[in-house]
């Protein structure tokens, strides 16, 4: 998957060449080509932007060299993102969705802003990272790059996916490793026990549990199995305002 990052500070994206994204692009699985919008003021002072039309504070990007920047990357399927808090909050399954796209430009914001016209022109999608404002769409693009990244085929091992938070709509039982006691804590019993259908039955409900008292939004949206709704009902008592 090819990520073609537009943006006026290509040295911010030092954050994700390391660890797993840098495997993954060592390994060809992606391929994130920063391009600086700035490279492409034709202004002998490089300048990239001007004050906005009809007054009013800050600078606003110029749309012609927004455009140059584009086009030095557009590809017949190139999918644009514009990185916004105008945009629609990235979840989960927006992930999964992008994940699929073969070349994706994404295109970070600073100042007051870019021209609208040209965001009229490029923009196929609007995506925000939460409900509050950044200096910039650098931060954003990461986060969007790294969350799509995890579902690109051999950027995880296989099983990694399937059973994290958000994937199947419940979040993540707890997990334990060595030692066995710390701090006179010992690890759950049934997780020693070897017994694989007890095991599966105990992760289940710390799921069920985790969701309903840290996100009991996503309970809404979820489709229980009867296995499930049984331990939904035993564990109601425990959890405080669960219907
Ligand atoms: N740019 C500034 N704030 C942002 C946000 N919350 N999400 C995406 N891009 C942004």
């Amino acid at each position: 998957m090819n990520f073609d990052v537009l943006t006026l500070f290509p040295e911010m994206f030092d954050g994700i060449k390391h660890s797993i994204l840098e495997r993954a692009q060592e390994n060809n699985l992606i391929n994130i080509n920063l391009v600086n919008i700035r490279d492409f003021s034709e202004n002998k002072h490089k300048k990239v932007d001007d004050t906005p039309y009809g007054g009013g504070a800050g600078m606003v990007i110029k749309p012609d060299v927004v455009n140059k920047a584009y086009e030095s990357v557009c590809k017949p399927n190139s999918r644009v993102i514009y990185m916004s808090p105008q945009g629609k909050n990235l979840n989960q399954k927006m992930v999964e969705r992008l994940s699929k796209e073969e070349n994706l430009i994404i295109l970070c914001g600073h100042y007051e802003g870019i021209d609208q016209r040209i965001l009229d022109k490029i923009v196929d999608e609007e995506v925000s990272i939460g409900d509050y404002v950044l200096t910039g769409g650098e931060l954003p693009a990461m986060v969007l790059i790294d969350s799509v990244s995890r579902y690109v085929e051999g950027v995880l091992k296989k099983d990694s996916i399937k059973e994290e938070s958000f994937s199947n709509g419940l979040l993540e039982y707890p997990q334990y490793t060595r030692p066995e006691v710390f701090e006179n804590v010992k690890v759950p019993d049934v997780l020693l026990s070897g017994h694989h259908e007890n095991i599966e039955k105990w992760r289940k409900k710390q799921a069920i549990f985790a969701t309903c008292i840290k996100r009991p939004d996503l309970l809404k949206n979820y489709n229980f199995t009867d296995q499930e709704k049984e331990i939904l009902e035993k564990i109601k008592n425990e959890v405080p305002n669960t219907k």
